[in-house]
């Protein structure tokens, strides 16, 4: 008889947690793997228990930690990730118009900063989120797009960094 593919790679996810099991912070480093590992940078709902029932780790612990740390992300990614930091100084140097600017590009017509903290398209290939402060405020205001960062960002120059990756992706 033919085996039915498992949707989740279990022999992955054990080996994943036998890479880390008994060092320091090794919840941390298996859903950071996991997580890495997911072709939509997420941590499903079937994973967190699996990492609990194989770790032998209470599944409370497990999602306190998962919805503890901002990079875990419990729902689907785009493939395309644009960071608006909202912080004080990037707030006063303009990164409002900045998220603004994006919402609208990526066809978030009624996007409210206060309602979502990440959104991502419907064909998953763009997730626009805001993080409290990158360490960078100096550079304010500061974005990043998938992992680069970029400093004194003006509208124009984030719109052409999205445009350019929209349009590669139509391609
Ligand atoms: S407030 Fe934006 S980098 Fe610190």
């Amino acid at each position: 008889m033919k085996k039915m593919p498992n949707k989740v790679d279990v022999p992955s996810v054990k080996s994943v947690i036998s890479k880390h099991e008994g060092k320091a912070g090794s919840l941390l480093s298996i859903l950071e793997e996991l997580q890495e590992n997911d072709v939509h940078k997420h941590l499903s709902e079937e994973i967190l228990m699996q990492v609990a029932q194989k770790a032998g780790i209470p599944l409370s612990q497990v999602y306190s930690v998962a919805t503890f740390y901002s990079f875990f992300n419990l729902k689907p990614q785009g493939k395309h990730t644009i960071v608006v930091c909202r912080g004080t100084a990037c707030h006063t140097r303009g990164s409002r118009a900045l998220l603004l600017e994006s919402a609208a590009q990526l066809g978030f017509t009624d996007f409210v900063e206060e309602d979502e903290s990440a959104l991502t398209t419907p064909d998953r290939k763009f997730t626009l989120r805001t993080v409290a402060c990158f360490g960078q405020c100096a550079l304010a205001p500061v974005v990043a797009v998938d992992g680069t960062i970029h400093s004194h960002v003006t509208p124009g120059k984030l719109l052409k960094l999205i445009q350019k990756i929209q349009k590669e992706e139509s391609r």
